[in-house]
């Protein structure tokens, strides 16, 4: 169970959290038609992206501490979703380390999330160590090279990194340990207010390479053979230089509304962004989905597949392993069912021809 802080933490957005309430709220100005007269017998909702099979159009986002809403963290929701053949990202703020999250796993498909770090040779090291660990894609944290500014966490003073949560990927990494002047991986290093001190002073450094520029994602493909998405991409023309680049996916995302304050929804930037990537790379989204017909909705705007984040994180809370798997399953079973009455058995056959806008719709930045 959460409590006050830790509660605040993960329903917790930036400002006065109006892009949060936009991002539920988009979803209320779409309307799906539905078909008569169809086939219930064959919906099959399973897809393949990027070459990793998914049995819904539906991953785990990249939550970092997801150890405050339960001892067994990230390891739990990975079990989770190897049981329901959900594809887990891992966020690079975990508290366990990627090779501790795959093994808890090892059946499950999971890609792994890179905060490009500003030493080149620690961000190549979490490049490789992910490869070798079996993610089979790298997430590229597009949107969070500093963070919102988040009032609830302000007034309650909570930081979780700064006592030592979610660095487990880090202080992991020999490269890292070399960095923080730990002469071996530092397990135990939140008791030591010394070792504590030097650990979060240089991840707080190094986590994130500052000025990057979508033209720099030819040097992240240089790196590393696995396919790679950009993660937290809301304008048209940024989403059509990442994929000249070298992207492989886009994911739309506001990150939740956690990062910039403004009203603007994730939705409302989807379509926009799908047009201008033209069908050279999938496009997946996140921001505000909370039920299957939500996720029709997205997919029917053009989006391949959609992610939900604190969803999961509740469901984490309240049951750990089995939380997050009663979440996935009720999404993908009302999914399922919605598919169906809509009048498809697959994702890729629902087109913008399935809604109507309701009252005002979203327009776009
Ligand atoms: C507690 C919390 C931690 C998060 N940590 C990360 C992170 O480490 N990296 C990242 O890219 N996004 C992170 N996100 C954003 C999610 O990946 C996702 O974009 C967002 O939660 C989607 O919105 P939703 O919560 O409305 O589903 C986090 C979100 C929450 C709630």
């Amino acid at each position: 169970m959460l409590d006050g802080p830790a509660f605040d933490y993960i329903a917790g957005a930036a400002g006065r959290e109006l892009t949060a309430a936009a991002n539920t709220a988009a979803f209320e100005r779409w309307g799906l038609v539905y078909r008569v007269l169809r086939d219930d017998s064959l919906t099959d909702p399973s897809l393949t992206l990027l070459g990793t099979p998914m049995s819904l159009p539906v991953l785990l986002a990249p939550a970092g501490v997801a150890d405050l809403a339960h001892p067994e963290g990230e390891r739990a929701a990975a079990r989770a979703a190897a049981e329901t053949g959900v594809t887990m990202v891992l966020s690079a703020g975990t508290s366990s380390s990627m090779e501790e999250v795959a093994d808890a796993a090892p059946q499950g498909h999971r890609w792994f999330q890179l905060a490009w770090s500003g030493d080149e040779k620690l961000a190549r090291s979490l490049l490789a160590r992910a490869q070798a660990a079996g993610y089979e894609a790298v997430m590229l944290m597009g949107d969070c090279y500093r963070a919102g500014w988040r009032p609830r966490e302000m007034d309650s003073g909570f930081s979780p990194f700064r006592r030592g949560h979610g660095i487990g990927n880090y202080v992991s990494d020999p490269r890292f340990c070399e960095l923080a002047g730990l002469d071996a991986p530092g397990l135990g290093f939140r008791e030591d207010p010394v070792r504590l001190e030097a650990v979060v002073s240089t991840w707080d450094r190094v986590l994130t390479k500052p000025a990057l520029r979508p033209r720099d994602l030819a040097v992240l493909r240089s790196w590393t053979d696995l396919p790679i998405a950009v993660k937290g991409v809301c304008r048209p023309e940024e989403a059509k230089q990442l994929v000249d680049a070298g992207a492989d996916a886009i994911v739309v995302s506001n990150h939740g509304g956690r990062q910039l304050d403004s009203g603007v929804a994730a939705l409302d930037c989807l379509a926009p962004v799908v047009a201008a990537v033209d069908g050279k790379a999938p496009v997946l989204f996140d921001s505000g989905v909370r039920t299957g017909t939500d996720v029709l909705v997205a997919l029917a705007l053009g989006a391949s597949a959609v992610m939900i984040g604190r969803p999961w994180l509740y469901g984490l809370a309240i049951g750990g392993q089995a939380g997050v798997e009663h979440v996935l399953r009720c999404l993908g079973a009302e999914f399922t069912d919605a598919l169906t009455l809509a009048g498809h058995r697959r994702c890729d056959t629902l087109t913008r021809d399935d809604l109507v806008p309701l009252g005002t719709p979203g327009t776009g930045i």
